[in-house]
């Protein structure tokens, strides 16, 4: 057993840059991460029903640093229609940045929603810096079909399964996966092994859970192992790897 901090640590402070290569994508493949917070009681949400009232300036820190250099920003639909997304775009050094290692200026926003009842009216549509992607299924209403495509890229999927969801970005050369959830998708994502990396941020409260999305059981505990834990204001930013992921 190792003592990893205790309440006296003065480790010292990691400037937004520091966070961000603490959080390295590899160089090649497919790697999907999944960036959540819960709190100690396991709610995803607190009273507000948005993980805002769980959150902390250093969880966001972690959060911006995810996102920068991914390729895409993989959500369920009922996180966009909870969480009022804004657009997605890039600092002016992250795009050059993120040019040199042959990526997109900025990351792409992609929804999984089969109903296909969107938030049309969000910013998050019209002023991210590359089209929002909306993956769907090839049964959907055809005059919502017709909405979705005049403010994204639609993919229609034959069967709207975890694994095609991936494939269909990889398809598309977004290999570098976050998922910022809900627990629905996630839980979608973890029971068809696709997980490589959870970033999970432990909110040192107690929230309740009764406005946390339920979600259904696994067939059997999936196993990450410990990478890496960061802390600040009690907050507990953690990395895990799942076992056997090969980076
Ligand atoms: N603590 C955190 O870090 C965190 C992160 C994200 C979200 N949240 C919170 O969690 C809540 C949202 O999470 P949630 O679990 O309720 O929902 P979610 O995972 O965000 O979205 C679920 C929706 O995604 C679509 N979907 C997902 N998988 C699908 C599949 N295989 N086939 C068809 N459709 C699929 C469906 O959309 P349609 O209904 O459109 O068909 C489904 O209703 C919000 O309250 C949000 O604030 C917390």
């Amino acid at each position: 057993m190792r003592l990893l901090l205790d309440a006296a640590s003065q480790d010292k402070d990691l400037t937004a840059d520091d966070v961000a290569e603490r959080y390295p994508w590899p160089e090649s493949g497919k790697w999907v991460r999944a960036m959540m917070v819960t709190t100690l009681d396991g709610a995803a949400v607190g009273p507000d029903g948005l993980s805002k009232s769980v959150t902390s300036a250093a969880d966001q820190v972690v959060f911006n640093a995810v996102r920068r250099f991914a390729d895409v920003v993989l959500v369920g639909a009922q996180t966009v229609r909870a969480e009022q997304y804004t657009p997605m775009t890039a600092k002016p050094e992250d795009a050059v940045r993120r040019a040199e290692a042959g990526q997109t200026p900025a990351p792409v926003i992609a929804v999984v929603t089969g109903s296909l009842e969107l938030p049309w009216e969000l910013p998050v549509w019209s002023g991210s810096t590359h089209r929002p992607i909306v993956l769907t299924h090839e049964g959907a209403v055809p005059e919502r079909l017709a909405r979705a495509r005049e403010h994204a890229d639609v993919l229609t999927l034959p069967v709207l399964s975890p694994d095609q969801i991936i494939d269909a970005l990889v398809a598309r050369g977004l290999r570098r996966i976050v998922t910022e959830g809900g627990p629905t998708l996630l839980r979608e994502l973890i029971a068809a092994d696709l997980v490589d990396e959870a970033d999970i941020t432990l909110s040192p409260g107690f929230s309740g859970t009764a406005n946390s999305p339920a979600t259904a059981m696994l067939s059997e505990v999936r196993g990450f192992r410990l990478e890496q834990v960061l802390e600040q204001d009690g907050f507990l930013m953690t990395r895990h790897l799942r076992a056997g992921a090969e980076r």
